[in-house]
């Protein structure tokens, strides 16, 4: 982690936060030598030192281990319980190993892993999807992210046009085309984005979230062939819709022919049909990801029958031969098994009901701890996910939004919270309860945060 050399934010004593990172930083070390010891072991063959190298993104000064994870709680590989508001960053938003997936995982397990051929729980999954997101066709990836690239190669090939129109900030999984940013009004392809050879900023259009005239002289020339859009952004820290802005956003997306596709694989926080249909917004696609096999690696996308017929006879027509479309192992029983458990089990109103309440009381919680500490800070509520910004007022768009990140004072209250035995996302701020997460784990979370506020807060 790197030290805290930010200039000054409001409302926070740089000095106090530097002492704190100290502190923190020698607890963290004391407190999990067998972590550090798997971390010395797992650098001799892992490149980074971890499985993937995102993992050391968490601010630990070495990568924390799971043991185990149940529910709303993990043990850490030196036996600490964890109460766990990240939840895999949505993937276990259902708690972890749920009992209805795991159940149905173990009884599969046995039955076949894998054989390219549909097993007997495709249909009903197909059923299920269709009565949940309201669109009627629907196929499968082992990812969101490759959930999105599909989608987008389906519209692309369907509608005949090129251009893929994205907002400022988002993040659909590592999907290239959307890695463009508007930089001083200009599109940008991201400095960070390794190996990449082609100009994605000859394909993709990025305007700004919540602008609609911008959105429309984007459209207006008649080249884009679909809109990728979370319904609430949710990755550079969360923004939501204007009132009546997707409303009108739908409206002009159709009057020039293009797609809406909706990935609501965060905003599934919002309810068993995710965000658009609890909002009454109607997509060409649907992507859902992460959350929708219980933790098991799979995703899904649909479409409306207008752009599902377009499609079937895309592929159709087109030469015989690879389509870019698909995995060996999508669509595997085990995957299939695992999403007909989370859609008939747990994405439903009554496991909804409870985690939308408590994460009301998360947020509600939040915003006292925030004015009682004096600071200019929001707090922002989709479902069952909330987010504390370092802003006063909720961002409208990726600028804002991005403007108001600040690495180095969130790696630090991720650290010191982490300390307190709650672990949180380790990109922003970002907390999602599970149907498992009770109020004494809320509780917990804001008495630690309340404690780590007071220590850096110039009140
Ligand atoms: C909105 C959204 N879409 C897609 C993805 C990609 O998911 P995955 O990494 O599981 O492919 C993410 C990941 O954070 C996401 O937030």
């Amino acid at each position: 982690m790197k030290r805290i050399e930010t200039p000054a934010r409001p409302g926070i004593d740089w000095a106090k936060a530097q002492s704190l990172l100290r502190r923190e930083r020698a607890a963290f070390e004391a407190a999990n030598p067998r972590s550090r010891e798997l971390s010395a072991r797992a650098a001799q063959h892992l490149m980074f030192g971890v499985p993937l190298h995102w993992m050391n993104d968490w601010g630990t000064p070495f990568a924390l281990h799971l043991r185990e994870a149940s529910g709303a709680h993990l043990v850490d590989a030196d036996g600490h319980t964890l109460v766990d508001f990240c939840l895999g960053d949505t993937g276990a938003m259902f708690g972890h190993s749920p009992a209805p997936v795991a159940q149905a995982l173990a009884q599969q397990a046995s039955r076949g892993l894998t054989a390219m051929l549909a097993s007997s729980d495709a249909a009903a999954v197909g059923e299920l999807l269709a009565q949940r997101f309201g669109l009627p066709m629907w196929q499968f990836a082992l990812s969101a992210t490759d959930a999105n690239r599909y989608v987008v190669r389906w519209l692309r090939a369907s509608s005949g046009r090129e251009r893929l129109l994205v907002f400022n900030g988002c993040y659909h999984g590592t999907i290239e085309d959307v890695f463009v940013d508007l930089v001083g009004g200009r599109p940008v392809q991201r400095a960070s984005l390794l190996g990449q050879v082609h100009d994605l900023t000859r394909t993709t259009v990025v305007v700004e979230f919540n602008d609609l005239a911008a959105l429309e002289a984007s459209l207006a020339q008649g080249d884009v062939a679909c809109v990728l859009a979370e319904p609430a952004m949710t990755n550079i820290g969360m923004v939501l819709p204007d009132p009546g802005y997707w409303e009108a956003a739908q409206a002009l997306i159709r009057r020039h022919g293009a797609a809406l596709v909706m990935d609501e694989t965060h905003t599934l926080s919002c309810g068993p049909g995710g965000y658009a249909r609890a909002h009454g917004i109607t997509a060409d696609a649907v992507v859902v990801g992460k959350a929708i096999g219980g933790g098991m690696p799979c995703a899904a996308y649909g479409f409306s029958a207008e752009w599902a017929q377009r499609a079937v006879r895309t592929k159709r027509d087109a030469p015989p031969g690879h389509s870019g479309i698909g995995t060996t192992l999508t669509g595997n029983p085990m995957s299939l098994t695992a999403m007909r458990a989370t859609l008939s089990e747990l994405m439903t109103d009554s496991v909804y009901a409870p985690m939308l309440k408590l994460s009301t009381q998360l947020a509600q919680g939040l915003r006292e701890v925030i004015a009682r500490r004096g600071l200019p800070w929001c707090v922002t509520q989709l479902g069952a996910r909330c987010e504390f910004q370092f802003r006063a007022t909720p961002p409208r768009n990726g600028t804002q939004a991005g403007d108001a990140l600040d690495a180095d004072l969130e790696h630090l209250i991720h650290l010191a919270l982490l300390n307190r035995g709650v672990l949180i996302t380790p990109f922003h701020n970002m907390l999602l309860v599970c149907p498992q997460t009770t109020s004494a784990d809320v509780a917990r979370l804001l008495a630690a945060f309340d404690e780590v506020l007071g220590d850096i807060g110039q009140a």
